[in-house]
């Protein structure tokens, strides 16, 4: 029977080593992501700069290897940017977001002199022009808008006005105006230019390349009627990868290179200019090189359904409890074997809804003891993992060339103890 492997190493044995639920990553997949999209993404006429969006995954180890490729990282709390500092990252490569940063998270960004904040609306533009007065620290921004697009996996909706939490809607021109005046006037705080975020997950350009039209013309009109100089332009991240075989991504440095390339037309078409454009890619780094490995445990049939349970569930992957996420799997022993049985793959937690896969076609053989695979388990799983029924964290390892590091250990009945306490306060 053949066994998976991952990093040239067979799964039986990282699980023997490791346990599980076990989340491994191919360390060269990640590094290939990182560089399909530092070598698509680039231009002649203007710099470029690819930014780790840290939510999809975060960990001193990741941060690393955006450190190694030469990637800014993109953080939207205090944690993610403790962490990054931690792993040694470049302060000024770090873009930090957010809709509501606190006073507390912005005075820590001053004071570890991280690069650009990503403002998101006029209260947090005067919040932080008087902190970096306070603190006597400079900083760049960028001011998110919402340029009404919203982008689906094989769509996109226009929408005029925006309701979105994220950003000033893009018609809001005076706003934007008054806002940019606030940022400008400050002698700590620089206006580099505009950021936006279409989505997630989507697989076709048309939804990007109509925001940069968007964009573009923005900048351009904005320059017009107010003065107002925009060097810098992030479009956000988004892009697509593949969880099963009806989504058809395209690979992210075609992706990035089609990007670089509308955006040299459409400033030339605009008669425009723009000294930087940047991306945040965050799960098309992560998402593919994530292998989430389960051992099979029981199993039990029902008049419609044959469950295989696994020892991890939504409290390592919520995507498909929150949002209907779909995944493919193997039984990673079990390679090869015909995949004649469709089961359902329940997970161990209290609550009906936690089903990894509802209907995986795999072995009629798959039984206790087996290793289940989920693929394309790198993003968004892990970050958004809890402690739901006290299931501790899985343990991270990344392996490549035959060789594991353990980059998170399994969080353990003590680890969760940690926090518990008894002192009077009041
Ligand atoms: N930049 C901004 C401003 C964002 O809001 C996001 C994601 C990204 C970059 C990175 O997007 P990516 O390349 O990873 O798609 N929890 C959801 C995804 C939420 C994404 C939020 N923003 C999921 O599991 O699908």
């Amino acid at each position: 029977m053949a066994t998976l492997e991952i990093g040239g190493i067979d799964c039986r044995r990282l699980a023997e080593v490791s346990g599980t639920p076990l989340l491994v990553y191919d360390e060269a997949k990640i590094e290939e992501q990182f560089a399909a999209a530092r070598e698509g993404f680039q231009s002649e006429q203007f710099e470029t700069e690819v930014v780790y969006a840290a939510k999809a995954f975060s960990c001193k180890a990741i941060f690393e290897k955006a450190r190694q490729a030469g990637a800014g990282l993109d953080v939207v709390s205090g944690g993610e940017l403790y962490c990054a500092r931690q792993a040694g990252v470049d302060m000024k490569k770090i873009y930090f977001h957010g809709n509501n940063k606190s006073e507390d998270e912005l005075r820590m960004a001053l004071e570890l002199g991280c690069g650009t904040i990503v403002l998101d609306n006029r209260m947090e533009a005067e919040r932080l022009v008087q902190l970096a007065e306070e603190e006597a620290k400079g900083i760049n921004v960028l001011l998110r808008v919402n340029p009404g697009i919203e982008a689906h996996t094989h769509e996109y909706i226009q929408t005029s006005g925006s309701d979105s939490k994220f950003g000033i809607s893009i018609r809001k021109r005076d706003e934007i105006q008054e806002l940019v005046k606030i940022v400008t006037e400050s002698k700590y705080v620089t206006f580099k230019g505009f950021h936006s975020h279409i989505g997630s997950q989507i697989t076709e350009t048309e939804g990007f390349e109509k925001a940069l039209e968007i964009m573009i013309r923005f900048i351009k009109e904005i320059k017009e009627a107010y003065g107002i100089q925009s060097d810098w332009l992030s479009i956000g991240g988004g892009f697509g990868i593949k969880y099963t075989a009806s989504d058809k991504p395209i690979p992210l440095g075609e992706m990035a290179q089609i990007l670089a390339s509308a955006c040299e037309r459409l400033l030339e078409e605009n008669s425009a200019e723009l000294k930087k454009l940047l991306i945040e890619p965050g799960r098309s780094i992560v998402g593919e090189a994530g292998y989430a490995l389960y051992t099979v445990g029981f199993s039990k049939d029902t008049d419609t359904k044959h469950f295989l349970f696994v020892d991890g569930g939504m409290s390592d992957n919520i995507r498909p409890a929150l949002y209907q996420a779909e995944y493919s799997c193997d039984i990673a022993t079990r390679m090869g074997e015909p995949k004649d049985k469709t089961w359902c793959i329940a997970g161990k937690n209290c609550e009906s809804g936690d089903i990894l896969v509802r209907e995986a076609q795999l072995p009629k053989t798959a039984a206790e003891g087996d290793l289940l695979v989920i693929y394309s388990a790198g993003a968004y799983g892990y970050s958004m993992a809890s402690n739901y029924n006290r299931a501790g964290r899985p343990e991270v390892v990344f392996a490549k060339g035959g060789k594991a590091r353990r980059v998170l250990r399994r969080e353990t009945y003590e680890d969760q103890l940690r926090l518990e306490t008894d002192e009077s306060i009041i």
